[in-house]
């Protein structure tokens, strides 16, 4: 099992074992939502995998993760933990920059900020800076197990038609439903987009979710299984009290 690179609002650490367990018998597995990707890395490889997130900078950092894992090694090694470097990151213009200068940046902002949002610096005076980008020889095996996956960047209804066949499985874990987002907005239009999508596959999926009444009618067609999830980061807890999380499969 492969630690993601970076951490991820939603990461499925804490159900990952669960999860894989539900996994049924397939020869293409798809991930429309893969954020961190806890469940990709911690799987044994299919013979095809795709992976697929809307967010740009996470889907370039993980193919130059791919293609050029030492050269952004090289860089980070040069890097230290510092809120100077943070800011100027954070603030620096995106479109000057070379695909790998990108990685780099998103690496850096994640793995340094407070609840891996890259958006504000993180200390503490109980945990230690996060030095484990820095040193040589990290991303080789992220670099390995991502070697024969197809790496897409789209909203997740065009992944869920172009690689549905009738031996494909959809991971999918979209955002919650009615908690902070990504940046990119996902209300219920787009839940009800996705199940409709997924109402109309010949492949196999599982919607992982928070528990919500609304959700529960979306999938009622479905099987629904309730799963609890030990509480992580403090922003998490809320909805997590709130909702608790759902497994939903056609199989
Ligand atoms: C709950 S997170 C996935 C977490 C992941 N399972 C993990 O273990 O780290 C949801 C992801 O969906 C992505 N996302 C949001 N809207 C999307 C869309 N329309 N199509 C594809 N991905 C989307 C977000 O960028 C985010 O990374």
């Amino acid at each position: 099992m492969i630690k993601p690179p970076i951490p991820r609002m939603g990461g499925k650490s804490k159900l990952r074992k669960t999860i894989l367990e539900r996994i049924p018998e397939h020869t293409c597995y798809v991930e429309p939502f893969f954020g961190a990707g806890w469940v990709y890395f911690g799987k044994e490889p299919s013979k095809v995998e795709v992976i697929n997130d809307i967010d740009k900078e996470l889907i370039n950092m993980f193919r130059m993760i791919k293609y050029h894992a030492p050269e952004i090694e090289r860089v980070l090694e040069y890097e230290f933990s510092g809120r100077d470097m943070f800011e100027e990151y954070k603030h620096c213009t995106v479109e000057y920059l070379t695909e790998i200068q990108r990685a780099v940046r998103f690496l850096y902002l994640i793995s340094q900020s407070f609840a891996g949002k890259g958006t504000t610096f993180g200390y503490g005076t109980t945990s230690k800076p996060a030095p484990q980008i820095f040193y040589q020889g990290v991303l080789g095996n992220i670099k390995e197990r991502l070697r024969n996956t197809y790496v897409e960047n789209k909203s997740f209804g065009d992944i869920i038609k172009r690689y549905d066949r009738i031996h494909s499985f959809f991971f999918c874990d979209p955002p919650y439903f009615e908690t902070a987002g990504y940046g990119n907005e996902f209300g219920e239009q787009e839940h009800l987009l996705l199940r409709d999508t997924l109402s109309q596959i010949k492949g196999k999926f599982m919607v992982t979710i928070n528990d919500h009444p609304k959700v529960r009618e979306w999938y009622k067609d479905f099987n629904i299984e309730e799963v609890q999830v030990p509480y992580s980061i403090a922003k998490e807890q809320k909805a997590r009290k709130e909702y608790g999380e759902l497994i939903i499969t056609n199989y």
